[in-house]
């Protein structure tokens, strides 16, 4: 997708929820975000969440401290997190508006900044990061779903020509982090039936991109992925994600 189709994507998903589609999920690594936060926080930690979309998993998964700011440049995001944080009854949080190619928060002020399946920029990440400061990434990688993308001949980074965690790792070791580590993330994901299958790929942005036609989904091809890709009653996706942690020298 177009940096503004991705923007209107966004802007329309505001109150998304994936729930409704009953998905099981399997982790068959174990680089967690959430855990190696929870193990760097501390109780005067000052923590920035880029794309942070409504605010979910900073209100689910983040530890109390001193600052959570989330940031989003979707408006219709923004305030989504803004009214759940006021159902969450959560303190010290708050949410603006932000694009993260643009980032307009103080120098050498974060103790922590986290991204999840969002664009970074790590120059400017690296900026407003205190000395000793922590950086996490989790990041939707090319070959996300890729038996899928290949009987569909595209989908999300299908053409690029090298895979999007070796960019961000190596714009990571540019901007001059220290401790970069790039780790690998598969899971698996269980669908009961191929209503809740093909509804979930209508949504989500896997097969949203350039390198695929616009419309309907193909039924004869989706047919074809199932066939090959059902274990024990459920269809599988495949999911292939990085964990990308770094440190501020
Ligand atoms: C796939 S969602 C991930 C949301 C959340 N981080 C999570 O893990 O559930 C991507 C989010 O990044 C936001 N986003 C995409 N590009 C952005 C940009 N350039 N600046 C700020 N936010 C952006 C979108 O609006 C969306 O809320």
């Amino acid at each position: 997708m177009s940096h503004d189709s991705d923007f209107d994507y966004y802007e329309n998903m505001a109150h998304w929820s994936f729930d409704e589609y009953g998905i099981h999920e399997e982790c068959l690594t174990d680089w967690d975000l959430y855990g190696l936060l929870k193990g760097l926080a501390r109780p005067d930690s000052r923590i920035l969440d880029l794309g942070t979309a409504g605010g979910e998993k900073v209100l689910e998964y983040y530890p109390d401290c001193a600052e959570i700011l989330g940031t989003d440049y979707s408006p219709n995001m923004v305030e989504t997190a803004r009214v759940n944080l006021a159902k969450s009854g959560r303190k010290n949080i708050s949410f603006k508006v932000m694009d993260n190619l643009k980032m307009d928060v103080p120098d050498d002020h974060f103790d922590i900044v986290t991204a999840r399946h969002t664009i970074t920029d790590p120059v400017q990440i690296l900026k407003c990061l205190k000395p000793g400061g922590h950086l996490l990434i989790r990041g939707v990688d090319k070959h996300d779903c890729w038996n899928l993308k290949l009987i569909m001949g595209g989908g999300q980074g299908y053409n690029d020509p090298v895979p999007v965690s070796i960019t961000d790792y190596e714009n990571v070791l540019r901007a001059g982090f220290a401790d970069v580590e790039l780790v690998p993330i598969h899971t698996r994901e269980y669908f009961r039936d191929k209503e809740t299958f093909k509804a979930f790929l209508e949504t989500v942005p896997i097969l949203m991109d350039d390198s695929i036609e616009g419309g309907p989904l193909d039924e004869g091809l989706l047919d074809e992925y199932i066939s090959k890709n059902t274990v024990n009653g459920h269809i599988v996706l495949y999911r292939r994600y990085y964990g990308l942690s770094a440190r501020k020298p």
